[in-house]
């Protein structure tokens, strides 16, 4: 029988989380979350466990991008559709090539809170506090905006709200139709991926009127017309975790309603910290990002609280160590998971070990850092016989200048031109269908060698 509460959090060492001066303003917004409707439902996170389950036995593959986060002066219907389509465009990619089901999960919906390197930011030679995303505090490097406020709070509910609400109409109203495969391109993705797209959709577009003629209706061609889209988000900011924690009626448990998936940061997985306790006691699936200074022993300690029971799809580990840094780390990972025996989706995050700063001053990352990243990821898969279960990226449907390189090819120099992000910087379309191509290709590689062993 679980003891757990959903304020143990609140009894362990925290970081990353704001100190904020006004407390009776703080306990007014928790409680006025705590009567809020949950955003999501125990039954999806139910279902979104067990295809993330089929992830880790190889029979699917999770996709998971979005912002790095999200921003209420960037809130609108065609910035949340765009980032829809990209992701759809990216799966129908994945789907194709790998001939594996796709497992869709955005970074939106509720991705507002950011932990940062440093607690404070200099420009000009004045030092104010870090801006830790909009659902904590203001951009603008004024001493008032970044006064922690937990009114935001309640901002960043009622846009979660409405971009989960369009997310559902999009996924289930028709728009997510796989006939309308073409009219998921972005008007801007003018490029070599533009092209293999549009080729890959004429195929698929032939298959579909195949199928019609030969009669095949009903249920099968009802099964195309919609998708399961899920959100997520870093469990970051505790006291708004908790405001929106319910007891599911089904069966008892906890639940996160803040978001399908909730993943821990790389700066917040201290074993007996405040974050880990919160994410082991709810019911969601978790991610646990682990970068260069993970210990092994750590690792099997938070493997044990976060899945005590091994549910297959409940933890996600997301390896995030920059291009180059693979090999060092992640085959000791895979030593650990594999004497304990656990299940685990091994996702790759080849963002946030590549961050560098640009000789014009911007963060930036090199897009070919990101791809290799990803490519060592599957060799070390590959050479330790493991399942590549997914990836997680930052992308955007708009057309930024944020990564280097692609094959529409960012420049140092263009960086400056459309850089819009509130925190780290994101792929554009271009780059984000780039890489699921290579990812497909990986996949297809990796099941045609598993074949080719089979038939030995
Ligand atoms: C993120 O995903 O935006 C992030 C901060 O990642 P990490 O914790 O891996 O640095
Ligand atoms: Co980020």
């Amino acid at each position: 029988m679980t003891t757990w509460q959903k304020s143990d959090w609140r009894s362990r060492p925290r970081v990353q989380m704001p100190d904020y001066p006004d407390q009776a303003a703080l306990h007014a917004v928790e409680a006025q979350l705590a009567k809020y409707p949950p955003l999501v439902f125990a039954g999806e996170a139910r279902n979104l466990t067990a295809k993330l389950g089929q992830a880790a036995r190889g029979e699917a593959f999770l996709l998971q991008g979005g912002d790095c986060a999200e921003s209420f002066a960037e809130f609108s219907a065609d910035s949340i559709r765009d980032t829809f389509k990209v992701l759809l465009q990216m799966a129908i990619v994945l789907t194709y090539g790998a001939k594996l089901p796709v497992i869709k999960v955005g970074r939106m919906a509720g991705q507002f809170a950011k932990p940062r390197s440093a607690p404070t930011e200099t420009q000009g030679g004045v030092e104010l506090p870090a801006y830790r995303g909009d659902i904590i505090n203001g951009f603008d490097f004024t001493p008032e905006a970044r006064i922690p406020d937990p009114a935001r709070m309640l901002q960043a509910y009622t846009q979660a709200a409405a971009s989960l609400n369009l997310l559902r109409a999009f996924s289930k109203g028709g728009f997510a139709d796989i006939h309308r495969v073409h009219a998921w391109t972005l008007g801007f993705t003018d490029s070599d991926e533009a092209e293999k797209y549009r080729d890959m959709a004429n195929r698929i577009g032939d298959t579909l009127a195949f199928m019609t003629a030969a009669g095949v209706n009903g249920d099968t061609m009802n099964a195309l017309s919609v998708v399961d889209f899920f959100t997520s988000h870093e469990a970051l900011l505790l006291e708004y975790e908790e405001a929106l924690c319910r007891v599911d009626s089904t069966s008892g448990n906890w639940i996160a309603g803040s978001g399908h998936m909730l993943w821990i940061g790389d700066r917040t997985r201290q074993v007996d910290g405040a974050h880990v306790e919160f994410c082991r006691g709810v019911m969601n699936p978790i991610g646990l990002k682990c970068g260069p200074s993970i210990s092994d022993d750590d690792l099997k300690v938070l493997i044990d609280k976060l899945n005590p029971k091994n549910i297959p799809g409940r933890l996600m580990l997301i390896a995030r160590f920059g291009a180059g840094n693979v090999g060092d780390h992640l085959p000791r990972l895979i030593r650990v998971v594999r004497e304990m025996g656990a299940q685990v989706v091994w996702t790759c995050d080849p963002m946030h070990g590549n961050t560098i700063k640009s000789a014009s001053g911007f963060k930036t990352r090199p897009f070919d850092s990101v791809l290799r990243e990803v490519q060592e990821f599957f060799a070390v898969h590959a050479a330790e016989g493991t399942i590549p279960g997914g990836v997680h990226v930052e992308m955007t449907g708009k057309d930024v200048t944020e990564c280097t390189g692609g094959v529409r090819a960012v420049t140092d120099e263009d960086l400056s031109s459309r850089y819009h992000t509130a925190c780290d910087p994101r792929l554009n379309a271009s780059q984000a269908l780039e890489l699921a191509f290579l990812v497909a290709e990986e996949l297809s590689a990796r099941h045609d060698s598993a074949a080719a062993a089979a038939a030995v």
